[in-house]
């Protein structure tokens, strides 16, 4: 039997809540469901106002909006992202500004940030790369310095912390997904998260196609109408519904998922170390939400051997993100081979290993036993 990659996962009240969903005769959005997720984001993370959205990309395109983000502007993001990440400000017409990432947490490198910044600069879209936090003391001093926005492209991170607080909650706006890969998932999905009041209401105007239906559903007003531009991102409540049964069984799956990232860890620290192979780096200012383990062999042969090793082996890994600045879009911006060194190196020889909630001990027994076969020679 083969070892997927990733498996979806179900706690069990999935179904019993969408035929609740269902029953309620709320099939679109904004429904009980939808509202029993917002609370439940609003309450753990401490924050102002959660919105969910049809993704992360979705919730990005939001903060776009939110922050005016117009032609001319400039936005600093790493360039190891997936394209969501600068899509949501190109979209808008501003430039990426490619910041290179640290060679020991993947995420964008503070001390290379406030180089780039320029009149022209808007905001810094920045991602805590498998759900390790960024340097935010650094990034935000400079953002306050240089009056510059901070968004938390979050996709990775829920329920991560960094010196005790929770990754999302310290840009001005920050976004999750609830992609199938990821932790919690209703299939596909996110979340909008407002940590500056002062976004809340045109926030909840833009989702909803730019009328103030939300207000009208509160009966603050006693019409509804085209008040602004917008779109149309929020899910339906079905899918809330599939969703607040994963965030309910939150303790299970967050301990279930931190086994197995131990488990690798415990048995992959010594074999990586006599290979020259580099795992996740976690400072200890920092608490991961176990969203992924990677590791990051010597070589793109090396990478590309093991994987198609693994593969005969029945074990399905994965690599992500090729560098954006490479690519056919990144180019039209300027970017060029050179420009984000660890980001090229890093994306060459990173490999992703199978992680979902139900993973069993025996099923990564068999994913180590092979990883410690690997004959490096054949590369
Ligand atoms: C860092 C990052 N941002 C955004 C996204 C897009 O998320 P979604 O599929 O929910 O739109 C992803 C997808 O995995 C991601 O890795």
């Amino acid at each position: 039997m083969r070892v997927p990659f990733n498996r979806p996962f179900l706690s069990g009240k999935e179904f019993d809540f969408i035929q609740e969903a269902v029953a309620n005769w709320q099939f679109s959005g904004d429904g009980a469901f939808t509202k029993k997720c917002h609370a439940l984001l609003e309450k753990e993370l401490g924050i102002p106002k959660a919105l969910l959205t049809t993704s992360c990309t979705h919730a990005l395109e939001m903060a776009a909006l939110l922050l005016d983000i117009k032609p001319g502007d400039e936005v600093i993001v790493p360039s190891f992202t997936f394209p969501s990440t600068v899509n949501a400000f190109v979209l808008r017409g501003a430039k990426p500004v490619f910041v290179d990432i640290r060679a020991d947490t993947l995420n964008i490198d503070e001390s290379q940030i406030e180089q780039r910044v320029t009149p022209q600069t808007k905001a810094i879209f920045l991602v805590h790369y498998a759900g390790v936090g960024c340097e935010m003391d650094t990034i935000m001093a400079m953002a306050r310095r240089h009056d510059i926005a901070v968004v938390e492209d979050n996709a990775h991170g829920f329920y991560g912390k960094y010196r005790g607080r929770y990754l999302g909650t310290l840009g001005k706006l920050a976004t999750l997904s609830f992609h199938e890969t990821k932790n919690f998932t209703c299939g596909e999905g996110g979340a909008l998260l407002i940590n500056d009041s002062q976004y809340i209401d045109r926030a909840e105007i833009l989702r909803e196609k730019g009328t103030n239906r939300s207000r009208f559903f509160r009966g603050e007003v006693d019409k509804y109408t085209w008040v602004d531009i917008g779109s149309s991102y929020l899910p339906s409540d079905m899918l809330a519904a599939f969703l607040y049964a994963q965030l309910e069984a939150r303790e299970i799956i967050q301990s279930k998922r931190k086994r197995i990232w131990k488990y690798y860890e415990e048995n992959l620290r010594e074999w990586a170390a006599a290979h020259g192979v580099q795992i996740p780096t976690v400072p200890s200012h920092c608490e991961q939400p176990y969203h992924m383990f990677y590791l990051v062999l010597p070589s793109l042969q090396a990478r590309q051997a093991f994987i198609a090793y693994l593969n005969t082996r029945e074990i399905s890994s994965l690599f992500h993100y090729l560098p954006l600045h490479l690519s056919s879009m990144g180019r039209r911006f300027g970017g060029k081979k050179g420009d984000c060194p660890v980001t090229e190196e890093v994306s060459d020889r990173l490999v992703r290993l199978p992680f979902y909630n139900d993973l069993t001990e025996a099923e990564q027994m068999r994913v180590v036993a092979a990883i410690k076969d690997f004959r490096w020679g054949a590369s």
